[in-house]
């Protein structure tokens, strides 16, 4: 059993008790509601495309929300409100017809789910019930796994980036498993390609070139969707290099529906969680990444040429220097360049096989680095590192900043940079929060003293500030509530104060669902919460479940973070 939270005077709520419905919980004095799901139309050639039965029909599948909603970002442009988010992953048994029983049957099959993942731009406004999608905005956009794209930076154009459709490696089409997201200082959107890998298959195994890239990047398995059967693209054993388009991050500008997004290859291959940018002292613009994956790295770019506001932003994603992270036992760090002369290999290389440049200077495995979030009035940022089975393993001993054996609950880890300057060489560091269940365990896997019974949770994964300074936790993870689960219920969003360390549980999700992506109306007034893969028939109570975003304000009309 769980006690029930305490008032804790450090934040503006009550916290929440867990929850193991089908439900969203918020706090007394908040309210919610969605603000799009799935298959909704953003343009009224649309409506009617989205049954309860059968989902979205595919010939209107660029014209609909996306399915499994994750980073976000909003914008404001001269008086609209743009919202861009990602559309992660499909889940095939919720898109597909029955018979498909999950795997794409035809090309039809294949083009539905390409046209479920990707972005989508789009326009809201604040109406009498409340904040809605504004159907037929010019703003509305989707990009898809077919939409054209440019590339820039020392990668583009590289032999490693040549197919038989794209001879001068420069024009690749669509992005990936877009995961977590970013937002430049000069408002356009980043979205970030994570788990890419899986999209590649083998029609012909007799023809498939396995490089050493292929195999630090997982690439060359069995495809998640089978898209190589309908779609030579996605066939590597007909273009080796496909994958090598992908595991980017990607700029978009959300205020013209007619710009060609740009993979900025100087920001690394891998896979990306999110894109956390933020200036150096001097004016040079610094973007925080993380690779999520077991024992890969924490990665920061910093741009050659500096930025202020009305200046022109050419290059300063193209042009600039990628490190890997290096956290030493005595709590202090170090950023490592990667160069031709730390790695000893090209520049195209570096970039594109990011990680085997990242072991031979020697950075730290670490637990699955997800989302980094900058504080927003001093120079601190914070990474979730959400859960590693593999840690002390072979390769990937405990280290400091990674310091528990199969870690089923992941950690947050945070770093000063030296000078409360991003773009220093070196910074300090600790662990903000370990998580853990002080119910099952009396050790380190009971988790740091800021977690107790009444705000236990497990596998961080999405994070942000809020204009207070406050650090919005969301969570990935295990929600059975059984066994070293217990008593942690569903997948949840809790708020951390940075300077007590007191953390607490402001949402909980529907069984099944994680919660991620979050981003607030220009007034701060109200929330955006992403509900990703929820369980049941959530949100509409019967039908397919409909991964969604929802609105949170409070009742009062005060702001929300
Ligand atoms: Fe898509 Fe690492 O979460
Ligand atoms: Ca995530
Ligand atoms: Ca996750
Ligand atoms: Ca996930």
């Amino acid at each position: 059993s769980t006690p029930a939270p305490a008032q804790t005077p450090a934040f503006a709520f009550k916290p929440v008790g867990i929850a193991t419905d089908f439900d969203i919980h918020v706090p007394a004095g908040y309210d919610w509601q969605p603000l799009v799901k799935w298959g909704q139309p953003l343009f009224s050639d649309a409506e009617g495309a989205y049954s309860p039965e059968t989902g979205v029909a595919v010939g209107q599948s660029d014209r609909v929300f996306g399915e499994n909603t994750d980073g976000m970002e909003t914008f404001e442009h001269e008086g609209h409100v743009l919202l861009a988010i990602n559309s992660e992953y499909v889940n095939t048994k919720v898109n597909l017809p029955a018979a498909s029983e999950g795997v794409p049957q035809n090309a039809d099959e294949v083009m539905l789910l390409k046209n479920m993942q990707g972005v989508t731009v789009m326009e809201i406004a604040e109406r009498e019930n409340g904040w809605q999608v504004v159907l037929d905005s010019p703003y509305n956009r989707r990009i898809t796994h077919e939409t054209q794209m440019t590339m820039d930076g020392p990668a583009a154009g590289s032999d490693l980036l040549k197919t038989g459709a794209d001879p001068k490696g420069m024009s690749p089409k669509g992005t990936l498993n877009n995961c977590g997201s970013g937002k430049t200082l000069w408002g356009s959107y980043l979205t970030c390609e994570e788990n890419f890998n899986t999209y590649f298959g083998t029609t012909d195994p007799a023809q498939e070139q396995v490089t050493e890239g292929f195999d630090r990047y997982g690439i060359g398995g069995e495809s998640r969707y089978a898209y190589e059967k309908f779609d030579p693209r996605f066939d590597i054993s007909k273009e080796p290099n496909e994958p090598h388009r992908h595991g980017w991050v990607t700029e978009i500008d959300p205020a013209n529906p007619d710009s060609t997004p740009v993979k900025h290859t100087a920001l690394g291959r891998f896979k990306h969680e999110n894109a956390e940018m933020v200036q150096a002292k001097d004016g040079r613009v610094v973007v925080y990444m993380g690779d999520d994956e077991r024992g890969e790295f924490m990665y920061r770019y910093v741009s050659n040429g500096t930025w202020a506001e009305g200046q022109p932003t050419d290059g300063l994603l193209s042009d600039g220097t990628l490190y890997v992270a290096k956290f030493n036992d005595d709590m202090t760090g170090e950023w490592l360049a990667l160069t031709p002369e730390t790695t000893g290999m090209g520049m195209a290389e570096i970039l594109v096989h990011a990680r085997m440049a990242g072991t031979r200077v020697g950075a730290t495995t670490m637990d699955r680095p997800e989302w980094i979030a900058a504080h927003p009035m001093k120079a601190e940022a914070y990474c979730a590192l959400t859960n590693n089975s593999k840690r002390g393993g072979e390769g990937m001993a405990v280290n400091a900043a990674n310091p528990r054996e199969t870690n089923e609950y992941g950690q947050i880890v945070r770093w000063r940079p030296e000078g409360e300057d991003h773009g220093a060489a070196t910074f300090t560091w600790d662990l903000y929060v370990m998580a853990g269940n002080p119910e099952v365990y009396d050790n380190a896997y009971g988790g740091s003293a800021n977690v107790t019974p009444g705000n236990m949770f497990n596998s961080p994964d999405g994070m942000a500030f809020d204009t207070q300074g406050m650090l919005w936790i969301q969570t990935d993870g295990e929600d059975s509530n059984e066994g070293d689960f217990a008593g942690m219920g569903n997948n949840q969003m809790l708020v951390g104060n940075p300077e007590t360390g007191e953390i607490a549980r402001f949402l909980t999700a529907p069984n099944g669902a994680e919660v991620t992506g979050l981003t607030w109306s220009p007034d701060r007034k109200t929330a955006f919460v992403g509900i990703q893969h929820p369980g049941g028939s959530w949100p509409d109570g019967a039908g397919k479940p409909r991964s969604s975003v929802i609105a949170v304000w409070r009742q009062d009309g005060a702001t929300v973070g």
